[in-house]
C-alpha cells in the first residue's frame, strides 16, 4: 500500500510559530506519532504532504530517506492534498491509506485491522460514534446500513447533523480509481475546498464496496487543532499510560499524576509516588520505590532500588539495593554498582561507582572511578577541569574520603587510603596510608567580638 500523511495545514489555532505536527505530545512531535504507528505497515511509499512550515517539517525528518515529502502550496483541501501526492504514488500498490498528521494517537493495531478489512473491501473508513460529532464530516448510510457519502459539518442538514457516526479522516482508498475520482472533485461547497471525502459518494455510486472498521478508544482518532486540544490529548494518553501501568500490577499513588514521554518497563512490585516524569527509555526492575517529583530520563535502575524524592536522573545505570537521594543527581554515564548510597546534593556525572560505596552529602564526583566499600565525606569534589581539559580521578577499594576533599585531578587515591577532612591532594595518595594538608587553625584567647552600636 502507500501511505499519504496529510500535514500541510497551518493549525492557526495553535497560534504558534511551530508547525501543528511538530508540537509536543508526551515528548514526541505530532507527526512522530503518526509515523511511529504507520512504521508497523508494509508500505511501498510513504508520503507526507507538507505546506505551512514546510522547511521546518522536512529539517526535522532530513535523514528520514524512507518519506517522500510533496509541497502543497496553497492548500486547497483535502483533496487536493492528495491530488497533489498522486504524483508520488506507487501505482501497483492497490491501496492508498490517507491519514492525518494532526491526530497523533492512532494504534498501530487500528491500522493493521483498516489494512485487513482493505484485503476484503475496496475502501475502508476508519469512522467512530461520537456522542458529541460537532465539527466532524458524519457518515451518512443508505436504507440498507451501507455507507452512501460523507457531509461535512458546515454543508450538512440538520437532518444529518444529528448523525453521530464521524468521519476519522483516515481511511484506505483503492489506488487505481483514485485518478478519476480526484479529477472530479469540485469545491462547490460551504468551504469552497475540494474535500476528499467527497469520493466517498463517487464510489457508492460506482457500486465499489466500501467497509468502516472503528478504533479501540476514541482518543486514537482525536484530532489536535488548538492547545487546548492538545493538553486534553497529552492527559488523555498519560492517563491511558497509567492504567496500563496498572494492569501490569505497578503501584501508582496517583494515576493522575504520572509523565511518561517515551517508554517505561516496569517489574513487578514497582511503586511511584506522585509528580514523577519519565522520559526516553526507563526501565525499573522489580522492587523499586521512586519517590514523589523525580524527573528520570534514559536510564535502568535495578532491582530493590530506593530513589528518595527530588532526585534527578539522566543517562544512567543504577545497581540493585541502592538509596538515591533526596536531592541527587545523576548526570550522563554515572554508573552505580549495587548497594550504593548516594545522598542529598550529590551529583554523579561519567563515573563509574562499585558496590557498596557511599557518598551521601553535598559532594561532586565528575570523571571518576570509585573503588568497592569507598566512604566519600561531606563537601568532596573533585576537580576535574582545568578550563580546558576533563581528568581522571581513581579512588581504590576501602578507600576514605574525609569532609571538605578536594581531589585534583589527575589523582589516585589507593587502597585502603585515608584522607583527612580538608585536605587537597593534588598528587597520588597511597595506599593504606593516611593523607592529610590542612592549614593548622590558631585560637586568640583575647579576642572580642565587635558589638552592634
Ligand atoms: C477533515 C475531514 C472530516 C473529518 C475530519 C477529522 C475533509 C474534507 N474533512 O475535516 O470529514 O471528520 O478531518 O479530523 O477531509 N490538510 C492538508 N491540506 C489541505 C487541507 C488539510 O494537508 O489543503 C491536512 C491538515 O493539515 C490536517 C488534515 O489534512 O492534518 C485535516 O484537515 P482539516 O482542515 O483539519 O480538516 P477538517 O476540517 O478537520
Ligand atoms: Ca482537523
Amino acid at each position: 500500500m502507500n501511505i499519504v500523511i496529510l500535514a500541510a495545514g497551518m493549525g492557526k489555532r495553535m497560534r504558534s510559530q511551530l508547525p501543528k505536527v511538530l508540537q509536543p505530545l508526551a515528548g514526541k512531535a505530532l507527526l512522530d506519532h503518526v509515523l511511529s504507528a504507520t512504521a508497523q505497515l508494509q508500505a511501498s511509499k510513504q508520503i507526507v504532504v507538507v505546506g505551512h512550515g514546510a522547511q521546518e517539517v522536512k529539517a526535522r525528518y532530513e535523514d528520514r530517506t524512507d518519506l517522500v515529502f510533496v509541497m502543497q502550496m496553497p492548500q486547497l483541501g483535502t483533496g487536493h492534498a492528495l491530488q497533489v501526492a498522486y504524483e508520488a504514488l506507487d501505482l501497483n500498490a492497490s491501496h492508498t491509506l490517507v491519514c492525518l498528521g494532526d491526530v497523533p494517537l492512532l494504534s498501530a493495531k487500528t491500522l493493521r485491522a483498516l489494512s485487513e478489512e482493505a484485503t476484503r473491501s475496496e475502501l475502508v473508513l476508519l469512522t467512530v460514534k461520537l456522542d458529541n460529532p460537532q465539527g466532524y464530516g458524519r457518515i451518512v448510510r443508505d436504507e440498507f446500513g451501507r455507507v452512501a457519502s460523507i457531509v461535512e459539518e458546515k454543508d450538512a442538514t440538520a437532518e444529518q447533523k444529528a448523525i453521530q457516526e464521524v468521519n476519522t479522516g483516515i481511511m484506505m482508498l483503492p489506488t487505481a480509481r483514485l485518478q478519476t475520482w480526484l479529477s472530479a472533485l469540485k469545491n462547490n461547497n460551504a468551504q469552497a475546498e475540494y474535500y476528499l471525502t467527497d469520493v466517498i459518494h463517487l464510489a457508492a455510486t460506482e457500486g465499489v464496496s466500501i467497509s468502516t472498521v472503528h478504533p479501540e478508544f476514541v482518543y486514537e482518532v482525536e484530532g489536535v487543532n488548538s492547545k487546548a486540544q492538545l493538553a486534553k490529548l497529552e492527559r488523555t494518553w498519560q492517563l491511558a499510560q497509567a492504567e496500563q501501568l496498572l494492569d501490569q500490577g505497578v503501584t501508582l499513588i496517583d494515576p493522575q499524576r504520572i509523565d511518561i514521554r517515551g517508554h517505561l518497563t516496569c517489574g513487578q512490585d514497582v511503586l511511584i509516588d506522585v509528580n514523577n516524569v519519565f522520559e526516553g527509555t526507563v526501565t525499573l526492575e522489580d522492587g523499586v520505590t521512586i519517590g514523589p517529583n523525580c524527573f528520570i530520563r534514559n536510564a535502568t535502575i535495578k532491582a530493590g532500588t530506593v530513589i528518595a524524592p527530588f532526585t534527578h536522573i539522566d543517562d544512567a545505570y543504577v545497581g540493585p539495593q541502592c538509596s538515591i537521594g533526596p536531592y541527587a543527581r545523576l548526570r550522563p554515564k554515572a554508573r552505580l554498582q549495587g548497594y550504593n548510597h548516594i545522598g542529598n546534593f550529590v551529583e554523579v556525572k561519567k563515573s563509574t561507582v562499585d558496590q557498596y560505596s557511599k557518598i551521601n552529602h553535598l559532594t561532586y564526583i565528575g570523571d571518576s572511578v570509585i573503588g568497592k566499600r569507598v566512604n566519600v565525606g561531606a563537601g568532596t569534589i573533585t576537580c576535574n577541569y582545568n578550563g580546558v581539559e576533563k581528568f581522571q580521578t581513581t579512588i581504590e577499594d576501602d578507600a576514605f574520603i574525609g569532609s571538605g576533599t578536594q581531589l585534583v585531578a589527575p589523582v589516585t587515591v589507593g587502597q585502603g587510603a585515608t584522607i583527612g577532612a580538608g585536605t587537597t591532594v593534588t598528587q597520588d595518595a597511597p595506599a593504606h596510608q593516611l593523607t592529610v594538608g590542612r592549614a593548622r587553625a590558631q585560637s586568640y584567647p583575647n579576642w572580642k567580638r565587635p558589638i552592634k552600636k
